[in-house]
């Protein structure tokens, strides 16, 4: 009888932990989840992705300005770009970015004096900006760019921010400057998606 009950009492909390898991998961999914690793609020803010620095890793640029600009752009600034692993795979295979993809640009400034070091640049441990740019056609009609605050959930920058205009018209790939990114370069030219 006794051990009747434990094995009664072993099967409920084995069912409401699996109810607690199944509902918690199906919560992210019905609720906000989107078509790759980015998950939304309930009022649709992007909820900037934490892991970002162990995806793929695609460039990092520095004092790259898109004005005929500054002589001695000081601080520096390095760019890092990553995309999830997920749209990273169906890229290799097909030179197209999946729905759902997610690229990520971090912002780091670029510092001369730590440590042993006499010349060049390194990166600062602190991040100076996040910004994002996600492909989800049911939810944004397209690509959407946010710009990262803090952490926090973000919301989507109006289509007329300027980010749209010039991605849409120098981005080599689908919005998306895949001409900087010198792994993907050969693999989109492949492809026939390179647009020069
Ligand atoms: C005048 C051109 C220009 C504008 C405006 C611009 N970008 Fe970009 N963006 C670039 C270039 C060039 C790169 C490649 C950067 C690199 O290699 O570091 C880039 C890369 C990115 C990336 C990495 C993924 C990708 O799409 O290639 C993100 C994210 C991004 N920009 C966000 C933004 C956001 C957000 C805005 C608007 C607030 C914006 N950009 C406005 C030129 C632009």
């Amino acid at each position: 009888m006794a051990k009747r009950g434990w094995a009664n009492w072993a099967a409920l909390v084995a069912a409401s932990l699996a109810l607690a898991v199944t509902g918690a998961s199906s919560l992210a999914r019905t609720g906000h989840a989107g078509p790759g690793p980015l998950a939304y609020t309930a009022d649709g803010r992007a909820i900037p992705p934490r892991n970002y620095r162990e995806w793929v890793f695609l460039t990092s640029g520095m004092d790259m300005n898109y004005e005929d600009i500054v002589p001695g752009n000081d601080p520096h600034v390095f760019d890092n770009v990553f995309v999830d692993p997920a749209a990273y795979a169906v890229f290799r295979r097909t030179g197209h970015w999946p729905e759902g993809t997610v690229l990520v640009k971090e912002s780091r400034q670029g510092l001369t004096k730590g440590s042993i070091n006499k010349a060049g640049q390194f990166q600062s441990e602190a991040v100076a900006a996040v910004e994002l740019h996600v492909k989800d056609t049911r939810r944004f009609g397209g690509w959407a760019f946010f710009d990262v605050v803090d952490g926090k959930p973000a919301k989507m920058l109006p289509k007329t921010e300027d980010c749209h205009a010039c991605h849409g018209d120098h981005g080599a790939v689908d919005s998306t400057f895949v001409q900087f990114y010198p792994t993907l370069v050969g693999i989109a030219r492949a492809k026939g998606t390179f647009r020069n």
